[in-house]
């Protein structure tokens, strides 16, 4: 733990509990809780609308959340950085807005067998509309996308690249740059879900060479309801809205209208300013403990969990060597069900998630139905790690476990 639990105060007045599934979504500091309650309590009121000193002061509240999370994720041109509702909704407005615009029947569209559906199923929609071709990279069988085969795929009608920065599912983390360097080969539109990357890496988006790049706030400590879309400006200017309606505008006229400028031609409608104060309170809170700290803290509890769970018989673990991985773990015990394992887990205050993990397309590719996955985060500690072996353990007596 390199944080205080009591910070937390779901964990503190929960005090056995093993809470190890934060790559769904994370627990929220009180600071995050008490920023959004002082933004209701002093300054809420509609911004960019009111004349009066509370709107302004509400407006001034939501531009300095968005200056502090753009400094948070290493962006400097704050205007780029959209408040969307989170990484599905963002995904979506590239593949919508972006999408539509600019791919037509024919062309390519380069994905990888590792993705979270928010980052394969829009694209599989667009191109279903439009006639558009997805390619999808193969995996290599230690759970690394296959680069060379990713390369393979892109070529002359590659309209887009798109990867998570890390996988959701087996922590891989994937080199974002010798990617988007096989995209720029082609020019094609570089497009990164970085949920499972931004809340737990060192990051500096200005120095990442994509085109968009997509997160959510509540799997950093910040509230649900509250994600970002960082563009390259020059594409956000060209593309056209996602939604259309109150804010995003700049002229209406009964035939036609014209668009604000950005940030506000991609958030259409009054803003989650509460959770975009609570999204910069968390920002403040991660930078304070130290993003590199949080890098070490989690890949030393991911080797941990790697030994001790993997001396345990008939557990089988998914995915790269502990080092190239995030705070993800997935395995399955022998034949017991992922959902099995989970109740029992459950029995014993260890929360932990078992399914498909929103892969469908990468459990197809390891040929599993599930697996059980345990995720940690700043406020994880070993004993978090001992009650998880501990569980697995009481789940091999119950199920007289057979190999599987
Ligand atoms: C890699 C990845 N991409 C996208 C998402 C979707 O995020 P959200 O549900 O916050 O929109 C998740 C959430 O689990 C994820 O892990």
């Amino acid at each position: 733990m390199i944080v205080d639990r009591t910070d937390f105060p779901l964990l503190a007045t929960n005090r056995g509990l093993h809470y190890l599934d934060s790559a769904a979504t994370s627990q929220k500091p009180r600071a995050v809780l008490d920023a959004m309650m002082n933004y209701y309590t002093h300054d809420n009121a509609n911004p960019h609308r009111g004349a009066y000193a509370l709107s302004a002061r509400a407006t001034q509240r939501y531009h300095a959340a968005r200056e502090r999370v753009a400094r948070f994720v290493g962006v400097r041109d704050s205007t780029r950085l959209i408040f969307t509702r989170g990484t599905t909704e963002s995904l979506n407005l590239v593949a919508a807005a972006w999408g539509r615009a600019n791919v037509r029947s024919g062309d390519e569209i380069v994905l990888t067998g590792l993705e979270h559906h928010a980052n394969f199923v829009p694209w599989q929609q667009l191109a279903r509309d439009v006639g558009a071709v997805l390619r999808i990279a193969r995996l290599t069988p230690d759970g690394h996308i296959d680069v060379d085969h990713l390369a393979s795929l892109v070529g002359a009608r590659t309209k887009a690249v798109a990867f998570s920065h890390v996988s959701n599912a087996l922590g891989t983390i994937n080199p974002v740059a010798e990617l988007s360097a096989i995209a720029r080969r082609v020019g094609a539109v570089v497009v990164c879900d970085g949920a499972q990357a931004a809340p737990h890496l060192p990051l500096s988006i200005d120095d990442l060479d994509v085109d968009f790049y997509a997160f959510s706030g509540h799997k950093m400590l910040g509230p649900m309801g509250c994600g970002v879309l960082v563009g390259r400006r020059d594409l956000l200017e060209a593309m056209p809205p996602y939604q259309t309606g109150g804010d995003m505008i700049e002229y209406v006229g009964d035939e036609r209208s014209t668009w604000n400028v950005l940030p506000h031609k991609f958030e259409a409608g009054t803003p989650n300013v509460g959770d975009a104060v609570g999204l910069a309170a968390a920002c403040e809170y991660l930078d304070a403990v130290g993003m590199r700290a949080v890098r070490e803290h989690e890949q030393a509890l991911t080797e941990l969990a790697s030994v001790k769970l993997g001396a345990v018989p008939d557990v089988r673990i998914y995915g790269p060597e502990p080092a190239a991985r995030s705070g993800v773990v997935s395995f399955t015990v022998g034949d017991i069900h992922p959902h099995d394992l989970a109740t029992i887990l459950d029995e014993m205050n260890v929360c932990v998630r078992a399914g498909h993990h929103c892969a469908q397309p990468l459990m197809r590719r390891l040929n599993v139905p599930a697996t059980a996955r345990a995720s940690f985060y700043i406020y994880n500690t070993e004993s978090d790690i001992d009650a998880l072996v501990a569980g697995v353990e009481r789940a091999r007596e119950i199920f007289g476990v057979a190999a599987g």
